[in-house]
């Protein structure tokens, strides 16, 4: 097979001398556009690689969405803070909420180990370490609030056992435990408090968040 001399003529591919299986290579220059992609890419690379992977500048987007998550846990959070009785009795009614605190009391370790599965603080004739929770009176208060509040922040009296269980399970979980405890009571039922209450506020006034 004859093969193509390499042409000097610029117009004209120039074709390598080389030859193999018949096959000839064309000698060309590669076009500019093509060459400066990959120059930028290149050093794309180099910038991309010290700054992300060297000096942990700019942020994984792992860490993005995590973050995105945290700040969106917050403001729900947030929210629940300023929740009030009524939407604590509303939440009550609200028959998925209420099976979601019901498997939180009934996990083995958590408020039915203190509290006894049917919330009476008795098991099998037993007292529990913890206070019924089904009858009307409260040792901190039954109101829907303040009964999420003993249980977000513990009793006051740490050495009594009842911890603050906000930290372990979030709000969320928080308020449906609560949920599950206000299902077996009724808006408006007459409230007593324990003969040994701590001394109730003086107003009606909130009490300074504790944190
Ligand atoms: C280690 C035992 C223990 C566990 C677990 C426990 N509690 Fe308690 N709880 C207590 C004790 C003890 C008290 C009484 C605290 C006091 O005297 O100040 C109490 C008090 C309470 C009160 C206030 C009762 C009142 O009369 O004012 C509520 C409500 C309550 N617990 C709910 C819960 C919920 C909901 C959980 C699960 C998330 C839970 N507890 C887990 C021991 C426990």
């Amino acid at each position: 097979m004859d093969s193509k001399k390499p042409s000097p003529n610029n117009n004209e591919p120039t074709l390598r001398e080389h030859v193999y299986d018949g096959i000839q290579e064309y000698d060309q220059k590669l076009p500019n556009w093509w060459l400066f992609t990959l120059y930028i890419a290149i050093a794309w690379f180099v910038v991309h690689w010290l700054c992300y992977y060297q000096l942990g500048l700019g942020s994984s987007d792992t860490s993005i969405i995590d973050k995105a998550m945290a700040e969106m846990q917050q403001a729900r959070d947030k929210q629940m803070e300023s929740i009030t009785d009524e939407q604590l009795w509303a939440l009550s009614r609200d028959a998925a909420a209420v099976e979601a605190g019901k498997a939180t009391f009934m996990t083995p370790g958590m408020c039915v180990t203190c509290h006894g599965p049917d919330l009476s603080g008795m098991l099998s004739g037993a007292k529990l370490p913890g206070l019924p929770l089904n009858d009307q009176e409260w040792k901190h208060g039954g109101k829907p609030t303040e009964i999420f509040k003993i249980v977000r922040k513990g009793s006051p009296d740490i050495t009594k056992g009842m911890a603050a269980w906000e930290q372990v399970l979030g709000m969320k979980r928080v308020s449906e435990v609560v949920a599950f405890v206000l299902s077996h009571h009724k808006e408006g039922e007459p409230i007593t408090r324990a003969a040994d209450s701590p001394p109730a506020p003086a107003t009606t006034a909130p009490a300074p968040a504790a944190k």
